[in-house]
């Protein structure tokens, strides 16, 4: 069977940084910031990205390249069934993730609804499933929790898979064509945001407090953990999809130089938007609750909100802006995934593609599953965000990090890294030095081994499994029973894809 390969080498540009430019680059990033002491954050960040960063991108977009092979595939030419295993292990666990950020972005398709229609700039909304003493809530968060209590959120999540499956369907071709529309849009809508967001009087202090750093925070191991597992989600490492797209491009390629534009351009673009953030911080003196979720949803709306007269405008600029970036990041875990199984089993595309939606479909339904459990909203809410935020603690706290670990053993240990740099160098205008093997084979190992070790250390100090942060009325089984989900899901399922016989239609 022919594989695809991009149309051009700006299709693969766009398409790699689309997906690596997400939800992670425009809130997360400024999430984590504010939680970690603002500017103190640039610096464990910047670690991050030249300790790790760099080298993993380098290395999935050796991998997949080198062997014109799925993540799974390429990945189990190295390390046999193992490395295959590793393979579909991040692969499902990064399917995980998308099913809640698709589910998240169906909340960006609600409130981009409900800012047209202008419900959300009211100053309250009535939420009767919730018991508020007038029955009311103010906005931005009224209109969130009446969104994610109502069906019609259910509604918004499938419209959201629906685009992902009309974007993966025709493989690099649909991709290349969509992320050549919403990539310009992107960086221009982020611009004139940034534009608005420092040119309001006092805007520009924003940028100060972004880059006045609180270095006392360095000493605690969370900032660390943060920093590293931010990177490997705004860069799309550890998902397996920097493999999936190497895997169609030509064996000529210069990837020193794919690496530094497609990471530039994702750094560049959390920066700008830390930016246009924390300028509307400084200018509504909002003190965010510092969850990625909140700022997306409560402050950035909130401070929006403020702008008499253009409010709307902006607000509609923002979460058309989330839509697309989260848009051209889901769809290259759909295609990564995709072009895995088409790989092992020779299936069509078509009913491949729908097969991993219906999969995927299921679990976003579950994170927006609109049932009341908490009706003065100590907490979460509704279950389905419960259900949300548990998957998340899993999936990205934990899975990211030890995709990571895995792959740098099996390529630093099982193959010889030389000669995966050899081949990264062939065509290369910068040449990499001997220094990649040694990060790939000890430094990168022994970084993520701490930060896992200081992640579970700080997980027993909290006391039990996660879910003491919650409330959960009658759902204490919960965290247990998410726990039991994702690894079983992750690693059974793993276990099973890499065991079953390859399909041997259509082999030559
Ligand atoms: N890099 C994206 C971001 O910063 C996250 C991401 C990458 C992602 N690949 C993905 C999310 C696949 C879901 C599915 O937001």
């Amino acid at each position: 069977m022919q594989r695809q390969e991009w149309r051009s080498k700006i299709g693969f540009i766009l398409a790699a940084s689309g997906s690596a430019i997400g939800l992670g680059n425009i809130v997360f990033f400024s999430a984590n910031a504010y939680k970690f002491g603002a500017g103190a954050f640039y610096l464990p960040y910047l670690i991050a990205l030249i300790a790790v960063g760099i080298p993993v991108m380098l290395l999935e977009f050796g991998v997949g390249n080198y062997w014109s092979r799925a993540f799974p595939q390429a990945m189990g030419k190295i390390g046999g069934k193992v490395g295959e295993m590793v393979g579909w292990w991040a692969l499902l666990n990064a399917l995980f993730i998308t099913m809640y950020y698709v589910t998240i972005l169906g909340w960006v398709l609600g409130m981009l609804i409900k800012s047209i229609s202008g419900e959300l700039w009211l100053p309250a909304v009535s939420l009767p499933a919730f018991a508020f003493p007038d029955g009311k809530l103010a906005n931005p968060y009224g209109s969130f929790f009446a969104l994610i209590s109502s069906w019609f959120n259910v509604l918004f999540v499938s419209l959201v898979w629906a685009f992902n499956i009309l974007l993966v369907v025709k493989g690099t071709r649909s991709i290349e064509a969509g992320v050549k529309i919403m990539m310009p849009l992107m960086w221009l809508f982020m611009l004139v945001l940034l534009f608005r967001g420092i040119t309001l009087p006092d805007g520009i202090n924003g940028f100060f407090m972004l880059m006045t750093p609180d270095f006392s925070v360095l000493s605690n191991p969370q900032v660390w953990q943060g920093a590293f597992s931010q990177i490997f989600f705004t860069l799309s490492l550890g998902f397996g999809v920097m493999a999936a797209y190497a895997s169609y491009l030509p064996k000529k390629t210069d990837h020193t130089t794919n690496t530094i534009i497609v990471a530039g351009m994702n750094c560049s673009f959390e920066m700008i938007a830390g930016l246009a953030v924390f300028a509307l911080l400084f200018v509504f003196s909002l003190t965010p609750k510092a969850s990625t979720l909140s700022m997306m949803f409560f402050i950035v709306p909130q401070g929006l909100s403020k702008l008499s007269g253009t409010a709307q405008i902006f607000g509609v600029l923002f979460f058309t802006l989330l839509l697309m970036a989260g848009l051209s990041s889901s769809i290259s875990l759909i295609e990564a995934m995709t072009s895995a199984l088409i790989d092992k089993f020779r299936w069509r595309r078509l009913p491949t593609v729908i097969t991993v939606s219906i999969i995927g479909i299921l679990g976003s339904i579950a994170c927006a599953l609109p049932v009341v459990i908490d009706k003065t909203l100590k907490n979460n809410g509704t279950l389905g965000l419960t259900i949300l935020d548990l998957i998340d603690h899993y999936a990205y706290t934990y899975g990211l990090l030890l995709v990571g670990l895995f792959e740098a053993i099996i390529v630093g240990w099982f193959f010889p890294v030389s000669k995966l740099r050899e081949f990264l160098n062939q065509n290369s205008k910068i040449k990499l030095g001997r220094w990649f093997d040694v990060s790939i084979k000890y430094i990168i190992p022994l970084i993520i081994l701490s930060l896992l070790a200081g992640g579970i250390i700080s997980e027993f100090e909290r006391g039990s499994l996660y879910g003491s942060d919650f409330e959960l009325g009658g759902f204490r089984a919960l965290p247990l029973a998410m726990a039991l989900l994702w690894a079983v899901g992750t690693f059974g399922g793993a276990l099973v894809l890499t065991l079953i016989k390859k399909g041997e239609k259509n082999e030559k």
